[in-house]
């Protein structure tokens, strides 16, 4: 059987789909906090089972009878982070499953100036050092989260990120969660690591240029400095260890971290991913 945590998410449920086309339904395991969230699917006969990443009886319990695991990586941040993850990889050894692929950040290093990144390198080694035989899925930025950095620039016509040149090798999630179902039904992906990257890097500035030339609207970049986006936050409550969360990703960017391209995804789809014009003509 494979399981599936952090099903009832974007990149959980696309998965689940791609998986739907591959495997009979009762060999998938959905793993979700609330299986209301998967109401979709009670008629599709996969198992829904509940289990938060807080609590590794539940963890334990959800992942009885499974070979291979699909472990989604938190939202939480910091050390409640690092222990979420931490608990589905005890509860995946306790319960003797043989294989983890694991949804990480490219390029994770212990310096990475992106703090999720970090974390994700913490759950790796915890993974490396359980002895399970693995799949490290290094995912770059995905390109469904451009919205978040463009804010209202296909109104008003400015895109304001302390990004300066940095790139992005900005990939589809649908196209990530194709390849994931790819490596959790084939075997020849144990103790392999992919940076799972689109095809090329843009940068922000090529993104206002991208959109210009499809809007038909011209569309500016500006490089603003750090402290104008953090103080932008503050004005919006969010809490401050999101606001570090995210200017660390800024900072990331900035320095190329997102930039490597490689051509695993290709390789695992068997086609092109799909390109950022393509992404950016259907926003
Ligand atoms: N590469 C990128 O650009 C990028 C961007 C955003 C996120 N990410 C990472 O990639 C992951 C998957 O992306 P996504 O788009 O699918 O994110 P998403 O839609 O936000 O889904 C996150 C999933 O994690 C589950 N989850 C969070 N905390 C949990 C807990 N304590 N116990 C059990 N489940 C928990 C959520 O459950 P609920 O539905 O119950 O909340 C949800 O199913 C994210 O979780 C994040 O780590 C990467």
């Amino acid at each position: 059987m494979i399981a599936i945590t952090g099903a009832s998410g974007h990149l959980g449920k696309a998965t689940i789909n791609h998986l739907l086309k591959k495997i009979k339904s009762e060999n998938i395991v959905a793993i979700v906090r609330d299986p209301l969230k998967l109401a979709a699917y009670k008629d599709t006969g996969i198992k829904i089972r509940t289990a938060d990443y807080n609590d590794l009886e539940s963890l334990i319990t959800a992942l009885a009878g499974v070979n291979t695991l699909l472990h989604i990586s938190t939202t939480s941040m910091g050390l409640v982070g690092v222990l979420q993850e931490n608990n589905v990889v005890r509860a995946a050894d306790w319960e003797g499953v043989k294989h983890i692929v694991y949804t990480s950040g490219l390029g994770p290093k212990a310096d990475s100036y992106f703090l999720a990144v970090q974390q994700c390198l913490r759950t790796e080694e915890a993974i490396i050092n359980s002895k399970i035989s693995y799949t490290f899925f290094r995912n770059s930025l995905y390109m469904e989260t451009i919205p978040q950095f463009i804010g209202n620039a296909l109104q008003d016509g400015h895109i304001y990120f302390p990004a300066g040149a940095g790139k992005v090798s900005f990939v589809s999630r649908e196209d990530i969660a194709e390849a994931l179902s790819v490596v959790l039904t084939e075997t020849q992906h144990q103790n392999k690591v992919y940076e799972v990257t689109g095809s090329k890097a843009f940068s922000f500035q090529d993104i206002a240029s991208l959109l210009s030339l499809e809007k038909k609207f011209s569309i500016n970049y500006m490089d603003i400095p750090a402290e104008f986006l953090e103080a932008e936050l503050i004005k919006t409550e969010m809490p401050e260890d999101e606001i570090g969360w995210f200017l660390s990703l800024a900072k990331s960017i900035k320095a190329n971290e997102f930039a490597p391209v490689e051509d695993c995804l290709e390789v695992l789809l068997k086609r092109k991913p799909l390109a950022l014009k393509e992404y950016l003509t259907k926003l």
